[in-house]
């Protein structure tokens, strides 16, 4: 879709881009400011693996504002991205065969992962009905003598469900009877949020000392660039990724560390004016899909994403181009309302389609006026 959409923009056409997954604001100048000074002061050389100390330490008081979690630096790595800390989560704990759970929608990364690590996914359907949440019992029918882990994001990419204190802890009830079964909590999105707060499954006793907490700069601090991303996790497994990552990467750059330091410790002020006007998009986002016939979709309490069921347009055609899944859809909207989109099947739902609302009132009007006609000429 991005190389199609770039086809087409060389071509001179004015293309709306609803497929984003990533913030479009700049990085807080505070924390560019840091990052300058590092530079500056010749912050130059290789880093600790794990990450700078003093670093880590941030990483462990992030933990005991935001989560009410106590962790030692020992149990925190820093890496190149979220998405390094969740290879090197994956790529320490499972063997081949090991079968992972996934709820679907997943972030597609998850899969891949499981996949190079040469263990087994197992997916559990979510439903619209239940926006977009498992269920204890949906977890505990999935769970077999070979499960070794369950993966999920929260706020979740592509569906932004969001987890409340008691679902989480209805799931850890479950995971409670099944010792060794570990879990990965990918909150990249924590801060980014409609519900006022975020949860960790990493709270309930019994959980922390078998949770890998993923998290990371990326979208709460706009720095998706930058590439900094961290877990928390028991020790010998915090040990096992430093020794993989020791071998892949290293110590991931040293300036963004220094200027993590700073974006971790100062107020969120950036932050919640950034997730102040994704609401006020969410918002508007919501009252357009409502004024699409066919559309239905629960609202995202998180990350920055809406993602409607769309199979009402399943079999249906404008004279050209026959829409008959998810991916045709997002084909058709590009080709003929000029709006980039991501297909659901992306994310294992090939009923939806992802809008990202990371980009500007004006577009998201623009996009979803041009959604709404290119669909009117579907019969
Ligand atoms: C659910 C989820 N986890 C992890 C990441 C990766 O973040 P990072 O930029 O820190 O690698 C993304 C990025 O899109 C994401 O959506």
């Amino acid at each position: 879709m991005a190389k199609l959409g770039r086809e087409l923009r060389a071509q001179g056409i004015d293309l709306v881009d609803l497929s984003l997954g990533e913030p479009d604001f700049d990085t807080p100048q505070h924390i560019k400011d840091a990052a300058k000074k590092a530079i500056d002061d010749n912050w130059s050389h290789y880093t600790p693996v794990s990450g700078y100390l003093d670093l880590r330490e941030a990483i462990c008081g992030k933990f005991r504002r935001d989560n009410g979690l106590d962790y030692t630096p020992d149990q925190i790595v820093v890496s190149t991205g979220a998405k390094q800390s969740l290879a090197n989560a994956v790529l320490a704990v499972i063997n081949k065969g090991d079968e992972v759970i996934i709820p679907t929608p997943f972030w597609v990364t998850y899969e891949a992962l499981v996949q190079l690590a040469e263990g087994k996914v197992v997916k559990i359907q979510s439903s619209l009905e239940n926006a977009y949440k498992i269920t204890p019992a949906q977890l505990e029918a999935a769970i077999t003598p070979r499960t070794r882990l369950f993966m999920f994001s929260s706020p979740c990419n592509p569906s932004g469900a969001v987890y409340d204190k008691s679902e989480l802890q209805a799931l850890a009830e479950v995971f409670r009877k099944y010792p060794n079964i570990l879990v990965i909590s990918d909150e990249i999105y924590e801060y980014i949020n409609y519900c006022g707060c975020n949860e960790s499954i990493a709270q309930f006793e019994w959980m922390k000392e078998r949770t890998i907490v993923i998290n990371g700069l990326s979208k709460g601090f706009a720095m998706t660039g930058w590439r900094l991303g961290y877990m928390a996790a028991p020790k010998e497994i915090a040990r096992a990724c430093d020794k993989l990552q020791g071998q892949f990467t290293s110590g991931t750059n040293a300036v963004t560390q220094r200027a993590a330091i700073v974006a971790l410790t100062a107020p969120l002020d950036a932050t919640h004016t950034m997730v102040a006007e994704f609401s006020r998009r969410r918002t508007r986002v919501l009252e357009l899909m409502k004024e699409i016939p066919g559309f239905r979709f629960a609202s995202p309490d998180g990350a920055f994403y809406a993602f409607p069921c769309v199979d009402a347009y399943f079999g249906k055609s404008d004279g050209e181009e026959t829409v008959n899944n998810a991916s045709d859809l997002a084909m058709y909207l590009l080709n003929k309302g000029h709006v980039n989109t991501v297909t659901g099947s992306a994310f294992g739902d090939d009923k939806c389609l992802r809008f990202s609302f990371a980009n500007s009132m004006e577009n998201i009007e623009k996009g979803f006026a041009r959604i709404k006609d290119a669909l009117a000429k579907l019969g």
